[in-house]
């Protein structure tokens, strides 16, 4: 009442200058719920009873790209993207001070989604996420990376965190140690994995390790020696209590349940079952389980709502025609499935299509990929927006 008597005195008195009264804004926000009274302690299906935490980081990236839509059943679309939990990436050093303002902002009702993301020799397969440690610097990564984010994160015991551990690493050492960047990374990989695991292991993080997806570690002949991959790593780093399991689809385009499979009548087609992420997942997770670790999934549901759209399973940049998919819940259907997740922020870039950068990689010139496009991590604007309307289900 206040807030209203006090706007219309305010447009009332300049109008000439003010379009329309300004509400205060904190009448329009919804009631924040509170952060958890005590410490969290994180077992079983951690997304059971939390929603996932819609980041300020992305949120105001979706907000800022709404404010600048001029059609407004569009822009209001928009506006609804920004409510929608997601990930958040930390995929440099200076990230790390980023963080704080996110774990300050978690209510109790919800989990945070962070990416653990800078490992030596990043992205040795592909050129568009190389990252900023070179191969071989552990060192760094340890002290400065890992470390100070485990300082952070003992700071706020009493909230909930879901870590996926460094997407595409370890998947690489098992189908690509013929490429030499590979063979310079393999050793950094998996003590920087090892390392993250064990420090981590906080009672209030639940942690995923990344395992490609169906089209990848899917592959009859990857299957066990990706499984013995993570397994392996895991035991390294002690097997930590804190581990629950692998991540799917990251950043990926694959349906969860279409059946047959989007790629089910390529000529290679017999020599993978995993058609679709459910069917990884159920394959996946036995072997896991034969080799000693936790083999509960998470998988990335953000941009998969669109399939037919890949000239190869392997294209993994800016699929053009892409839309939004299902939002993040822990209603899967699959006991193995903890959650669908929104992992690669829809409307940041997979990679540049810019042939003269230096992060240039031949995927994203492809003629199914989006052009043009921006840096990897960068906003796309034209991307954004044709993801809103190419959602399944729509906004
Ligand atoms: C990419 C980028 C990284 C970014 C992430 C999320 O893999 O390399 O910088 O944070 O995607 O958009």
């Amino acid at each position: 009442m206040k807030g209203l008597y006090f706007a219309t005195l305010v447009a009332s008195a300049i109008t000439s200058t003010l379009a329309a009264p300004v509400e205060p804004v904190e009448e329009k926000r919804a009631p924040k719920a509170s952060s958890c009274a005590s410490a969290v302690t994180l077992s079983g299906n951690p997304f059971a009873s939390r929603t996932l935490y819609p980041n300020l980081a992305y949120s105001s990236e979706v907000l800022a790209a709404a404010a600048s839509i001029t059609d407004s059943a569009l822009a209001a679309k928009a506006t609804a993207v920004s409510n929608v939990g997601t990930f958040l990436w930390i995929d440099t050093i200076s990230k790390i001070s980023k963080v704080e303002q996110e774990l300050q902002n978690i209510p109790c009702n919800q989990i945070g989604g962070f990416v653990i993301y800078d490992l030596p020799g990043r992205d040795c397969a592909a050129k568009a996420s190389n990252g900023e440690l070179a191969a071989g610097d552990i060192t760094t990564y340890k002290s400065q990376y890992i470390d100070p984010i485990v300082t952070l994160f003992k700071k706020y015991p009493n909230v909930a965190l879901a870590l996926i551990i460094e997407p595409d690493s370890l998947p690489n050492l098992v189908t690509n140690a013929n490429l030499t960047t590979c063979q310079n990374s393999a050793d950094g990989y998996k003590a920087g994995v090892a390392y993250a695991l064990q420090q981590l292991n906080l009672p209030n993080v639940a942690m995923y390790v990344d395992a490609g997806h169906g089209g990848w570690l899917g592959w009859d002949a990857n299957l066990k020696p990706g499984a013995q991959m993570l397994a392996s790593v895991y035991k390294t780093a002690g097997s930590p209590k804190q581990v629950r399991g692998f991540s799917t689809n990251v950043a990926g385009w694959n349906s969860w349940d279409k059946s047959p499979g989007e790629f089910s009548t390529a000529t290679d087609a017999k020599y993978n079952k995993c058609q679709n992420e459910k069917t990884y997942v159920d394959t996946f997770a036995p072997l896991l389980k034969s080799d000693g670790m936790p083999n509960n999934a998470i998988v990335d549901t953000g941009r998969n709502a669109v399939t037919g759209l890949r000239l190869e399973w392997g294209d993994w940049c800016n699929v053009n025609g892409a839309g939004f998919g299902v939002r993040p819940t822990s209603n899967t259907g699959d006991s193995l499935a903890d959650a669908f997740v929104w992992v690669k922020p829809g409307g940041e870039s997979d990679g540049t299509s810019d042939s003269s950068a230096n992060r240039y990689d031949s995927y994203c010139g492809k003629s199914d990929a989006f052009k043009p496009a921006p840096e990897a991590g960068t906003w796309n604007e034209a991307y954004f927006e044709m993801l809103i309307k190419n959602a399944v289900p729509s906004f």
